[in-house]
Parts: C-alpha cells; sequence; structure tokens
C-alpha cells in the first residue's frame, strides 16, 4: 500500500506528514503508537531484507482502519461544492450537465407510486375544480397524476415526463384505473408542446430539485398557464433532514446523495427558494407552506433504509469515480443505510417546502 495515498488518490509531499496525523488520531491506544513508530521507521532503511514489505503491510492494515470513517478528498470541479448540512449552495450550476441523478429503479419508482393527491397535492386542493384544465410536469409513474385526473373531472389532465419508461407506466396505470380524461406524453419541462395560455393549473411535484434551470422551468410553466392561473410547487429540501439513530456513515450518506444530485445539475435545497423563484419566474400573489414526511413504523424505516442502499448502489460508480468514496466506503454505507432501517428506535423525518403562485388576469 502507498502511504501516500488517501481515498484511492495520490498527495503531494506536505499533505503526508498531516494525513498520518490525521490517521493516527482516529486510533485507538495502543494502535495509535504502533502506527507513529511503523511510520518513523519506515522513514529510514532497514537493517533487514523484507522488514519493509512487512511493517509496510501492517501499517496499511491501521491505515485502513484509521480510514474506516474517513471521507476522501472532494475534487475540485463544477458542482462539487463543500455540502453541509443546512447549508445553502451557490446557485449556480455553471458547467454541470443536467441528469436525473436518482435514476429509474424499480424500488424508487414504486415508492412514487404510493404518492397521491390527498397528500402530495394537499396544499393545492383549494384551487382545484371540476372542470379545471391541469398540467402535472415531470408526473413520472403518474399515481398523483391519476388522481387530479378523478378531481378536476371531466376537465383534462395532461402528464408530461423526460423519461418514456415512466410515461408507459403512467399510461399503464390510467388504463388500470379507467380515468379517460389524462393524456401522458414525454417531454421536457423546458420546451412543453403547448400553446401559451392552455391551462389552469400547473403542478410540479418533485422536479424543480432535479433541474439545473429550475426559474427556465417556471417561465415555461407559466408560459403555458393561462391569465389567472395558478402554479402549484413542492420539493423536499435535504437540510430538513432529521434522522435517527445516526452515525458516521449514514451522515457520510446523506452529504454524498446531496453532492450527487448537485452534481447532476440539480440542488437539494431548492425547496427553500420556491417563493423567491416563482416571482423572480412573473408569478404573483406567491405564498409558500410546508408538510412534513416521517418514517416511524418498522415497515417505513425498512423500506427507507433500502430505498437509501439501494439508490447508493446505483451511484455507486459515480461516487467512487468522484473520489467521493472509495468502493469499501459505499458497501459500508449500503450496509449502514439497510442497518439503520432495521434499526427498532428508526425514525426520519423531512420537511417538503410549497408554494403556489399567480400568472395575474
Ligand atoms: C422525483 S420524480 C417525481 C415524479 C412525480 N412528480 C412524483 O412526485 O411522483 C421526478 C421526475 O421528473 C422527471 N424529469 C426530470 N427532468 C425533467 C425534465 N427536464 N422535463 C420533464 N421531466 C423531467 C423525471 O424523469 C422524474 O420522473
Amino acid at each position: 500500500m502507498d502511504l501516500r495515498t488517501y481515498g484511492g488518490q495520490p498527495f503531494e509531499e506536505e499533505y503526508v506528514s498531516s494525513i498520518t496525523e490525521a490517521r493516527a488520531a482516529r486510533l485507538a491506544e495502543p494502535d495509535r503508537g504502533e502506527f507513529l513508530s511503523l511510520t518513523r521507521a519506515l522513514e529510514t532503511p532497514s537493517s533487514r531484507a523484507g522488514d519493509d514489505d512487512r511493517m509496510l503491510a501492517r501499517l496499511g492494515g491501521l491505515a485502513s482502519r484509521a480510514d474506516a470513517y474517513d471521507p476522501a478528498p472532494p475534487t475540485a470541479g463544477p458542482g462539487d461544492e463543500p455540502l453541509e448540512r443546512n447549508h445553502m449552495p451557490a446557485q449556480s450550476n455553471d458547467g454541470v450537465r443536467e441528469q436525473y441523478s436518482p435514476g429509474y429503479g424499480e424500488d424508487l419508482v414504486g415508492s412514487y407510486q404510493e404518492r397521491s393527491v390527498g397528500r402530495e397535492a394537499a396544499f393545492l386542493r383549494s384551487f382545484l375544480r371540476s372542470g379545471m384544465k391541469l398540467l402535472d410536469c415531470g408526473c413520472g409513474p403518474g399515481s398523483i397524476t391519476v388522481g387530479l385526473g378523478q378531481l378536476v373531472s371531466p376537465g383534462e389532465v395532461h402528464g408530461v415526463d423526460v423519461e418514456p419508461s415512466q410515461i408507459a407506466i403512467a399510461s399503464a396505470r390510467q388504463q388500470e384505473a379507467g380515468v379517460a380524461n389524462l393524456r401522458f406524453e414525454v417531454g421536457s419541462v423546458y420546451a412543453l408542446s403547448f400553446p401559451d395560455d392552455t391551462f389552469d393549473v400547473v403542478f410540479m411535484h418533485a422536479i424543480l430539485q432535479h433541474l439545473r434551470e429550475p426559474l427556465a422551468a417556471l417561465r415555461e410553466a407559466r408560459r403555458v398557464l393561462r391569465p389567472g392561473g395558478v402554479v402549484g410547487v413542492r420539493d423536499d429540501d435535504l437540510g430538513s433532514l432529521v434522522l435517527s439513530p445516526t452515525n458516521p456513515d449514514m451522515d457520510r450518506l446523506i452529504e454524498i446523495l446531496g453532492r450527487i444530485m448537485q452534481r447532476s445539475g440539480g440542488n437539494p435545497y431548492v425547496g427553500r427558494t420556491h417563493r423567491r423563484l416563482l416571482r423572480e419566474a412573473g408569478f404573483s400573489r406567491v405564498r409558500g407552506s410546508a408538510s412534513s414526511e416521517c418514517d416511524g413504523t418498522p415497515e417505513a424505516t425498512t423500506t427507507r433504509g433500502d430505498l437509501g442502499a439501494s439508490l447508493l448502489a446505483h451511484m455507486s460508480d459515480d461516487i467512487v469515480a468522484q473520489n467521493w468514496a472509495t468502493v469499501a466506503q459505499v458497501e459500508r454505507m449500503i450496509a449502514a443505510s439497510k442497518a439503520w432501517g432495521r434499526d427498532p428506535d428508526a425514525y426520519d423525518v423531512i420537511t417538503w417546502c410549497e408554494a403556489v403562485g399567480w400568472k395575474e388576469s
């Protein structure tokens, strides 16, 4: 093992001593003393052939143990600003290519299929009337869209998503539910296929956080909204996540999920900026509200823990490529997430930020 590496990356000479100290500080005695004396011994030539190899092997084992909880150093690059809990990153994602980071894994999409108008669109409910024409942008597998269709029937609901597989699932769900007033199509929220002033309501659930240009998307939403129409947006804000019990692996997992989202062009803290974004997009009478989502039963925490594990597994190549964690550290985090979910005391809660705004008549 080359001791001048850390998280798999080579380091310049001047970093080596501070890394050695930091590593030693994470070891308990007597390992700490042994680690330091081996480091010193290896700085001078050995008297017996083979000594160096044996000492290096032992030192490597101690260093790996010390590194087990230590974050790999982030490499500088677009979207790599350090994310701290409750820290608002710079809005600019210049140079970052937008990519939908969670992907479309079966369990994740399955969790979206549990969503409903009654919960996810409750903040918008009082503005919905039978006969309205509504657009659901980034509708995903359509569970909320189908409910919206039932609510505004005989009005029309259109669901748009950039991902064909999601539109296929949503259409199948529509067939199953026998709701006739729904139309699904593949499309981008940045360039909707509808003429100006088409809809009474535009709904955007859990999509702004994934967009590199949320303001452009909101301007496009405003374009297709008729004068007097209302937009409703809802995103969870990672800074509001409270989780117990916690440990360094879980803390790191959450930090990395935020980094991945930012790296993909999104913003895990967009929820708190809804009011500003809506105002800047030209909406008036903008009002914010909030609701929370918690996991507080063994079934719910197990599902959440497994979901965190599978999200991480899906993103593991990217995480390692970015040098945010080693393969072994990713595996530890996956195991930690599953174990957390099965802890009888596990509990988590996150705030969903919501806002409505109007296109003036
Ligand atoms: C987190 S899912 C939410 C799905 C659904 N709104 C829900 O809450 O169940 C986000 C969805 O936004 C879609 N999406 C991402 N970028 C998009 C874009 N530029 N235009 C349209 N849809 C997009 C993704 O394909 C994904 O299905």
